[in-house]
């Protein structure tokens, strides 16, 4: 059996990813620290629905400098998701998101080495893109211009990631997400933050006029693009390469929160605050090259991903609030 390495698999994008590689008859080796940005419940939680799984082994540990204590593991592949996410707390703590983000991505990279690893699958975003005017956003489009330290944190690893393939042959795909939500989703981010405040008939919270607009991907689409960039790393010598994973449908913020309150059957009640230092206006994928390369083809609408979060959200507040 192959086995991988999945960075950030507690987190909501790696938990899922763990299950689809256990499932698809992987060996998984997840790591994660239970970093603090939200909670260490929320991340056990994701865990457990695969932990005991005989395929799978976690390690607790830091990537910026615990990597070395993974022993014996025949390693084909690394799924580098673990880092610090949010725009906007990364204004706020640029070295904590340097440290954890680059010096991370090179511990990685370090361990690889050791490892004779030579195969990279990078959880890069969409932010690289900042107030990119030309849409939708391509991979080919400059990305100079970040405007979050999160984002240039990002742009920073695909470079790193380029050096290293450069330097020791690894075969590398940097994938951009773009906006994922599902079950598990973050809290820090719009959908989830939105359904806890109407379970809780509070009034939203909308940065902007309304008109910024997310290219929002349902999970199991993310997770099944990374699935497939990974088999064609496995399959394939030579690449360095980058790929957008978004929906090519850009929402309006307008537009999502009249699809919560719909799905949620309840009043609308929201109001509007200025926009948030690093916040983008719009994000926009072009997923041609996905569709040519991975066979990309999300499947999921928003108003069904929307249900599917609100199920999620009820049964897991059913359980017990873990806020
Ligand atoms: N969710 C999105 O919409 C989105 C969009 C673009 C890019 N991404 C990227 O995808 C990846 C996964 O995002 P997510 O939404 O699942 O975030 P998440 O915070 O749920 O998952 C990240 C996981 O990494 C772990 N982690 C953080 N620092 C670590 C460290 N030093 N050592 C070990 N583990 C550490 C965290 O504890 C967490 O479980 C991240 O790299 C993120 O930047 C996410």
């Amino acid at each position: 059996m192959v086995t991988i390495l999945v960075t950030g698999c507690a987190g909501f994008i790696g938990s899922h990813l763990c299950t689809l590689l256990l499932n698809k008859g992987f060996n998984v080796i997840g790591v994660d620290n239970f970093d603090t940005f939200y909670s260490r419940t929320a991340k056990e939680l994701n865990l457990a629905k695969f932990k005991a799984h005989p395929a799978f082994r976690f390690y607790e540990i830091d990537i910026t400098k615990g990597l070395d204590t993974i022993a014996g593991e025949n390693i084909k592949a690394v799924i580098h998701l673990a880092a610090k996410a949010g725009v906007r707390p990364s204004i706020d703590d640029p070295a904590g998101y340097l440290h954890v983000n680059i010096v991370g991505t090179q511990k990685v990279h370090e361990f690889m080495q050791a490892k004779a690893i030579d195969k990279l699958v990078f959880a890069s975003s969409s932010s690289v893109y900042g107030n990119n005017k030309k849409m939708p956003f391509s991979e080919d489009d400059p990305v100079d211009n970040p405007i979050s330290p999160y984002a240039f944190t990002k742009k920073a690893c695909e470079l790193m990631n380029y050096t290293f393939h450069h330097l020791y042959h690894i075969d590398i795909i940097n994938l951009r997400f773009f906006t994922v939500y599902g079950p598990g989703q973050r809290p820090d981010l719009a959908i989830h933050k939105f359904v806890e405040r109407i379970s809780k008939n509070q009034p939203l919270v909308l940065f902007g006029n309304g008109d910024t607009a997310r290219d929002y991907t349902y999970v199991d689409d993310t997770v099944s693009g990374i699935y497939s960039a990974l088999e064609y790393c496995l399959n394939n010598t030579g690449i360095y390469t980058t790929v957008n994973l978004g929906n090519n449908k850009p929402v309006k913020l307008t537009e999502l929160v009249e699809v919560i309150y719909a799905a949620m059957g309840k009043e609308k009640n929201v109001v509007y605050e200025d926009m948030q230092a690093g916040d983008v206006d719009i994000t926009f994928a072009d997923i041609t090259k996905a569709g040519k390369l991975l066979h990309y083809k999300p499947a999921t609408d928003l108003a069904a991903g929307i249900k599917k979060f609100i199920a999620w959200y009820n049964t897991r507040n059913e359980q017990g609030n873990i806020e």
